[in-house]
């Protein structure tokens, strides 16, 4: 049976065994998918003990994303670019490196929840790992603008200069909260971490579009911090990142097995043990 894994620290919380085994049932393969709690000063020995017995591939969550761009032998062009890996591939001695989180966004919003980027102007918060995994997808949604705002202003500077030869005819700019006062987004991503502190961004009042969409890449039972200030604001569509977590996994799936699993059903089976858990 072939095997995979995701690796992280810690790695109990993890729902990618549930997806991946959801995936794996629906579509027929043959697999096994496990959690692996790796040292945080040992993740490119548990990759190599798991590719040596017969491991096929792995997907990395935090803090690895950074450590696997190093492990990986090759990278695919939206990895390089990301500067983060989500996901190994195991081919004799080569380690592909990509990353599917991006996609997985992009399909989320676009397919799941039909809000196209195209001609539209989105608003990145945040320039750390998790923002720069999605910056290329974005872009290359076609968006008449992409602004990535960060309380730190010079890494949102960094990641715009570090993206910029991918821009083309995109207005892409970068700043700070308070550059944010008189401006207005159709489309504005959460990619802080600023919920694990139960904390929203600092946002100004008034720069959400009318019927604007509020995205938050990290989930939970309710409203995150972000999307209940989004909704106080009188955003009425609104979604969390359970989509593109399935989503993300999805990719990878199909990068691994050659087959594209279907997410709906995998999505609202794991939103309904999201709010029914205690
Ligand atoms: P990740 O890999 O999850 O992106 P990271 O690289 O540590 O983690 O980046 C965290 C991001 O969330 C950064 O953009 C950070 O802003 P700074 O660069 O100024 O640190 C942002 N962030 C974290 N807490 C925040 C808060 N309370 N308000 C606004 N931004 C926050």
């Amino acid at each position: 049976m072939d095997r995979y894994a995701v690796i992280g620290h810690p790695i109990k919380h993890s729902k990618s065994p549930l997806i991946h085994t959801a995936f794996a049932r629906q579509t027929r393969q043959d697999l096994r998918y496990e959690a692996l709690l790796a040292p945080l000063d040992g993740f490119s020995a548990t990759v190599e003990s798991f590719r040596t017995t017969g491991g096929r591939g792995v997907n990395v969550t935090a803090p690895f994303k950074l450590a696997a761009c190093v492990t990986a032998t090759r990278l695919t062009a939206r990895a390089e670019a990301a500067g983060a890996v989500n996901t190994l591939t195991f081919n004799g001695d080569i380690i592909v490196g990509d990353n599917t989180d991006g996609v997985g966004l992009v399909r989320d919003l676009t397919v799941n929840l039909f809000c196209p980027l195209a001609g539209r102007r989105v608003l990145l918060l945040g320039a750390g790992g998790a923002a720069r995994g999605v910056v290329l997808p974005l872009l290359q949604g076609k968006p008449t603008s992409l602004t990535v705002i960060n309380r730190t202003v010079s890494r949102a500077h960094e990641l715009r200069t570090s993206f910029a030869r991918h821009a083309g005819q995109i207005s892409f700019t970068a700043g700070g909260y308070d550059d944010l006062d008189g401006w207005d987004f159709d489309i504005v991503i959460n990619a802080t971490s600023a919920s694990l502190e139960n904390e929203a961004p600092p946002l100004p009042d008034g720069f959400f579009a009318p019927n604007a969409f509020a995205y938050d890449m990290m989930y939970g039972a309710g409203d995150t911090p972000f999307l209940a200030t989004a909704r106080a604001q009188g955003v009425t569509r609104l979604a969390d990142g359970l989509g593109m977590l399935v989503e993300q996994a999805a990719e990878s799936f199909a990068l691994w097995r050659g087959v594209r699993p279907n997410s709906a059903p995998v999505l609202s089976w794991l939103r309904r043990k999201l709010t029914s858990s205690p």
